[in-house]
């Protein structure tokens, strides 16, 4: 998994942790979430066994759902979070707009950005 800093590596600290120190693990939990995504997700896209394929992505869509509960949980925890998060979609909705609805690239959104890499 993932080389993050681990303030505890793997061992149980001596004390409870702080609001603070808990927000912050659980920040670390996201990113474990999106990087178990990733590899399942590339990992499906690297074999062409139905089966394994489709366990793969069916646990890679539980690990996006776990985002969505340790979302929740930093919003309840930091009484914030949601705030920036609104803060950041509109941003990205404001650019979009700008982008696609107001025809400055051509008026047409693009629904993919295609393959990456050379076939
Ligand atoms: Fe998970």
């Amino acid at each position: 998994m993932a080389e993050f800093l681990n303030p505890f590596s793997g061992l149980v600290p001596d004390k409870k942790m702080s609001l603070s120190e808990l927000i912050r693990a659980i920040r670390l939990n996201i990113a474990a979430e999106e990087e178990a995504t990733h590899l399942y997700t590339a990992h499906a896209d690297a074999t062409d066994h139905p089966l394994a394929k489709k366990v793969l992505l069916d646990i890679a869509d539980e690990e996006r759902v776990h985002v969505g509960e340790f979302l929740r949980l930093l919003e309840i925890l930091t009484q914030d979070e949601d705030q920036f998060l609104a803060e950041g979609k509109q941003e990205v909705e404001e650019m979009r707009e700008e982008l696609y609805l107001e025809g400055k690239a051509g008026g047409v959104e693009p629904p993919t950005v295609g393959p990456l890499k050379e076939e």
